[in-house]
């Protein structure tokens, strides 16, 4: 069993709410930065399913089969199970002993502050009725960081705000108690913020989403829909990439052809339609992977379980370390 590495450079924590499978935006987010530094990190993995609780409370049926389907995408994307244990947060007490400690180390004026519960409440339409766990979601974030002394967090920008919490409790506990928890930094992506195809955040509730494991014909639908820039209208008219959503898939899936693209936009040599059919070639050609990896392991559901079983183990083992640490430096118990 594998605990601190002495091969790699820290540790890091990273973690999504079990939504099912994933979409374009999740990848650029954060996964893909997950991917990259497997080998660099000891990466865990975990599955935020306390987290869909602080805003989905009434309905838990489908949490069960959103974390398999989120697991297998994780996997399809290249995280390496033996490398990066990956497993689900309810599993592991110890978040919730952590939580409910670090829940006195932080004012509730601090938390009304957060500008991601702000937008979700305002979202939500929850102004008049959030609730005492909602508002503590980033605390639960940082019981989750820093239970396993992580180093670096690697997610999508709305999260920022989340670990700039996670770092604020970090140093009043090693200022209170003596040091125990490493100050974590944040490590975002260069598209952290994917558009969906009608521009706006790409975001399940705003049906702008494509999955990772989209069938062909599907891609292609939706990038034909895809928003471009209103002001031109048929071949010959002169575009402007720039806020062209169908441009920015290009930017980040076809690196290769981008500079050609967006010049022949510009000139008006190239039109919206073929300018959408060949991006649907890249990410129909990118994605292929991640339908064989989903199809290969809806026959194998087994397999997935134990992964999770597997990956709670090891994380199980460093997070009743740290509690212990935890216990001995405030000298409960
Ligand atoms: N809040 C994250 C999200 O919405 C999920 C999450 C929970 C997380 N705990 C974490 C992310 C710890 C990074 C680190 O997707």
């Amino acid at each position: 069993m594998k605990v601190a590495d002495k091969n790699k450079k820290g540790r890091i924590l990273s973690g999504m709410r079990p939504t099912g499978r994933l979409h374009f935006g999740n990848y650029t987010g954060a996964l893909e930065n997950w991917v990259k530094l497997q080998k660099e990190y000891e990466n865990f993995h975990l599955v935020a399913d306390w987290h869909v609780l602080t805003t989905n409370y009434e309905n838990t049926r489908n949490i069960a089969n959103d974390t398999i389907d989120m697991v297998i995408d994780w996997i399809g994307a290249g995280i390496d199970p033996e490398e990066s244990p990956m497993f689900i947060q309810s599993k592991i007490k110890e978040h919730a002993e952590l939580h409910l400690i670090f829940s006195m180390l932080v004012t509730l004026n601090r938390l009304e502050r957060n500008p991601t519960v702000k937008e979700q409440i305002k979202e939500l339409h929850l102004e008049e009725k959030v609730s005492y766990g909602h508002l503590g979601y980033p605390v639960l974030q940082a019981a989750d960081i820093l239970i396993y002394k992580a180093n670096l967090v690697p997610v999508g920008e709305d999260q920022k705000p989340h670990v700039e919490i996670t770092r604020e409790i970090a140093r009043r506990f090693n200022n209170l108690h003596g040091e125990v928890f490493p100050i974590p930094e944040v490590k975002l992506t260069e598209f952290s913020r994917l558009p969906g195809t009608d521009g706006k955040r790409m975001s399940k509730s705003l049906g702008n989403i494509i999955l990772l494991t989209d069938e062909p014909a599907e891609i292609e639908r939706k990038i034909m829909s895809a928003i471009t820039d209103p002001q031109k209208i048929k071949l010959g008219d002169p575009g402007r990439p720039e806020i062209c959503v169908v441009y920015t898939y290009h930017s980040k899936f076809n690196t290769e052809e981008r500079d050609e693209i967006a010049a022949d936009c510009r000139s008006g040599a190239l039109g919206c339609v073929e300018c959408k059919k060949r991006l649907s070639k890249k990410l129909i050609d990118f994605m292929e992977p991640f339908r064989e990896n989903r199809a290969y392991f809806l026959e194998h559901l087994d397999e997935i379980k134990d992964i999770l079983l597997q990956g709670e183990k090891r994380a199980r083992e460093i997070a009743v370390k740290t509690m212990n640490d935890v216990h001995k430096t405030m000298n409960l118990g």
